[in-house]
């Protein structure tokens, strides 16, 4: 099970130093830094050297770091990743996946350089071919987690952005299915209006409640409500503790159930009460 905090993943444009700065002090559990479509042509060459660094010179403590190349059948593909190679990236996140030979592409690239030995790879989800090649892409050598690319969805699918996201849920629900089945993390793709706090609220929560680990954000001000929307609350942890105990005081009892709130607990539940906890715990030592 994934215990590592994904709740807040920002993406950061390689080319922008300001923010690469400001990142260091920000409540994010992950950064994406982007060299990708978030780059303007003209600006690819110099943001991959300021963000290789960037990357080797700063500290961003406990947060994940993702740096999220071009397309390796691009122009600037490869030059970024021998570039980003010395920096000894934690993951690499290859955009346009859309089938697993992509992902097999990166990792031999990866497998041939020292510094890269241990660099993992997330895939963006942002093709109707990525989507239905979820699972092949998720069982891909090094692959550790998927992000969804709802707006590269929604253009090639030629569909509506609709607040209860129903055009795109198959398109999210595919990929989560796949994550979890490989046991590698999932998290749900941007909310462009980045001023709209309720509005974000509500697709954080429909994130949170398809089984997302997270959410990829563009703007600081979305930090705060990812964190709290994907974080256990002080309820769910005290459920959580009084069903394991219930449980454990009907196993002492010679029982396999428990009841605790007129609702029935069994081992499965257990399972569930103990993700809840060690989630807690992962984003309480995130936040020390
Ligand atoms: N990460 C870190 N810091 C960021 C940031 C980000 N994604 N977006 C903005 N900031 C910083 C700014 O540098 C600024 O810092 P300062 O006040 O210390 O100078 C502060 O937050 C406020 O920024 P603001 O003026 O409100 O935003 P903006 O109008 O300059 O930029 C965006 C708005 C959307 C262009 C910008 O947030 C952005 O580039 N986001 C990332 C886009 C991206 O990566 N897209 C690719 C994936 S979809
Ligand atoms: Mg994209």
């Amino acid at each position: 099970m994934q215990t590592r905090p994904f709740r807040s993943v920002l993406y950061i444009p390689g080319s922008k130093a300001r923010a690469l700065e400001k990142a260091m002090g920000l409540p994010a559990d992950a950064i994406i830094f982007d060299l990708e479509d978030a780059v303007a042509p003209e600006e690819k060459a110099s943001a991959r050297v300021l963000l290789a660094e960037t990357l080797q010179s700063r500290d961003y403590g406990a947060r994940a770091k993702l740096v999220r190349i071009n397309a390796l059948s691009s122009q600037w593909g490869a030059e970024d990743l021998d570039v980003i190679a010395s920096a000894r990236p934690e993951a690499i996140l290859l955009p346009k996946v859309d089938t697993a030979t992509h992902v097999e592409d990166l990792a031999r690239r990866l497998d041939a350089r020292p510094e890269t030995a241990e660099t993992q790879i997330w895939a963006m989800m942002e093709s109707p071919l990525g989507v239905l090649n979820a699972l092949s892409i998720a069982q891909a050598p090094r692959m550790a987690g998927f992000v969804m690319g709802t707006n590269d969805l929604a253009k090639d699918m030629g569909c509506r952005f609709r607040p209860d996201r129903l055009p795109l849920l198959s398109a999210l629900q595919l990929p989560l299915m796949a994550a979890k089945s490989a046991g590698i993390v999932a998290v749900d793709g941007v909310y462009n209006a980045f001023r709209d706090a309720d509005g974000l609220r509500a697709e954080c929560e429909q994130g949170r409640d398809m089984g997302f680990d997270g959410k990829t954000l563009i703007h600081p001000a979305q930090l705060d409500i990812a964190n709290e929307v994907f974080a256990p609350t002080e309820a769910e942890i005290a459920t959580a503790r009084r069903q394991i105990a219930a449980f454990d005081a009907a196993t002492a009892r010679g029982e396999g159930v428990a009841v605790v709130d007129g609702k029935i607990v069994e081992n499965l539940h257990i399972v569930t009460a103990q993700q809840t906890l060690a989630r807690a715990e992962a984003i309480a030592e995130m936040t020390e």
